[in-house]
């Protein structure tokens, strides 16, 4: 594979691959590396590759036109790359892809970066990571080095690289001699050389390592292998934590709401949504749970079963489900709950309406974060959904609870629970 450079230092390249094992791969002609100056294509006599920024501010940017002029100086370009900061993170599974390329050529910048036009000359964007390099010459030595070892013939042994790190979670440790250093001993199963159980010991030790460092590219495939110790360091490492408390209350609003015929009516309050809602607000740390409904009879059936579960028999009988209880409470209407918001927090609650539909502009993990700071009530709807007078009132409407398929149809006693969890999860 050819691996062009645009560069306005390519002397950097010159001893690349001068050593090491991808001199081989050089030598038997299967990678070569060709820095191309673009100070060579800049069209003034001063040899000029940057400039001031439009619009002000500190730090120069490298020019379009001797970049462009760099690139179609080569013939062989195959997939043009820009280093860039804010492209897609290099990983094995990019080196793997690009391995797929007859050619790549790599554009890198200096200074404040390439003017952005720059951008439209390439393939792909590509960052080594979540740092800031002086120049791109060193992201495109490492996307080099990480690409040429994975090209058939260049290293001698194919079958290490089925082992390696990130194939399958990470490798498992190595010794060399001595069998002791410093009283650090090699382990006693290497030494005997029993070939069933070094394989093993070398999966256990991957497995111990995966977990220990980078549980998140643990192969979840392997945990049959896993011994319990490894099972339980993986389950606590991966866990979900518990959520966090957020400025939160909710309303089940019952009025104004659309018919399955779009007529404007008011719904009737159920018992499984009290009760659910009820419990799923407690368990979030939902401040205050209020079902609003205008209608006086109603409110007389929600009172009764409310009280029923706070001060009658149901409070002696499970007293958990009164805990449930304590905090949800009737009110006429949205405003009302409005204002009895505005007097818990001391400042008016941002409204959020939530809509199965995909209209939304804000995602629970968004609003979660918001309501960490700053007092939030979140609107479920019943019947048929909200009369659109209610989400013209709302600052937010929540992204719709997306499942796996095309059915959506969850109830709101669900909904509310998937969206309390998603909002206080930590993620
Ligand atoms: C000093 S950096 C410019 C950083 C830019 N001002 C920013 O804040 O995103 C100069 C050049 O180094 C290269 N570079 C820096 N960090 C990189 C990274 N993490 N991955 C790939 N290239 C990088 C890019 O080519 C970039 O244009």
């Amino acid at each position: 594979m050819v691996f062009n450079v645009c560069t306005i230092f390519p002397t950097l390249f010159e001893n690349l691959f001068s050593k090491g094992v991808l001199s081989k791969g050089v030598e038997r002609g299967l990678i070569s590396v060709k820095a191309v100056d673009i100070r060579e294509f800049a069209e003034d006599k001063y040899k000029k590759t940057d400039d001031y920024q439009y619009g002000g501010g500190v730090g120069l940017v490298m020019k379009v036109e001797p970049i462009y002029k760099a690139l179609s100086s080569i013939a062989e370009r195959g997939k043009v790359i820009l280093l860039d900061p804010a492209g897609e993170r290099f990983t094995q599974r990019v080196a793997e892809r690009l391995t797929g390329c007859t050619a790549l050529t790599f554009i890198c910048g200096r200074y404040e970066g390439v003017d952005e036009r720059v951008r439209m000359l390439a393939d792909e964007t590509v960052s080594v990571g979540d740092f800031i390099l002086t120049g791109g010459e060193f992201a495109a030595m490492v996307i080099i080095d990480a690409v040429a070892r994975l090209l058939p013939g260049v290293l001698g042994d194919s079958e290490s690289l089925l082992e390696e790190s990130f194939c399958s979670g990470l490798e498992h440790p190595h010794y060399t001699r001595p069998a002791e250093f410093m009283g650090l001993k090699v382990p006693n199963v290497l030494i005997e050389g029993k070939h069933a159980e070094i394989k093993r010991w070398r999966q256990l030790e991957a497995l111990k390592r995966t977990v220990g460092y980078r549980a998140e590219l643990f192969p979840a495939e392997k945990l049959e292998d896993a011994d319990d110790d490894i099972k339980r360091a993986l389950y606590l490492a991966t866990r979900s934590v518990k959520g966090r408390r957020l400025k939160v209350a909710a309303v089940l609003m019952h009025y104004p709401m659309h018919d399955k015929q779009g007529d404007v009516v008011c719904s009737s309050i159920t018992n499984m949504d009290l009760h659910d809602i009820s419990r799923t607000a407690a368990t979030f740390g939902v401040e205050r749970f209020f079902v609003t409904t205008p209608l006086a009879s109603q409110t007389a059936i929600a009172e009764r079963v409310i009280d029923h579960w706070l001060k009658g028999r149901g409070a002696e009988y499970n007293s958990n489900r009164s805990a449930a209880f304590a905090k949800t409470e009737l009110c006429s209407s949205l405003g009302e709950a409005l204002l009895k918001t505005e007097e818990i927090w001391g400042e008016p609650p941002l409204i959020a309406a939530t809509s199965a539909k995909e209209v939304g502009n804000i995602s629970c993990k968004v609003l979660g974060d918001i309501a960490e700071k700053r007092p939030v009530i979140i609107l479920f709807g019943t019947g048929w959904g909200f009369h659109p007078s209610v989400l013209d009132a709302a600052d937010f409407v929540l992204e719709p609870v997306s499942g796996v398929g095309e059915f959506n149809h969850l109830s709101v006693r669900s909904a509310a629970a998937l969206i309390f969890e998603r909002m206080t999860r930590i993620y």
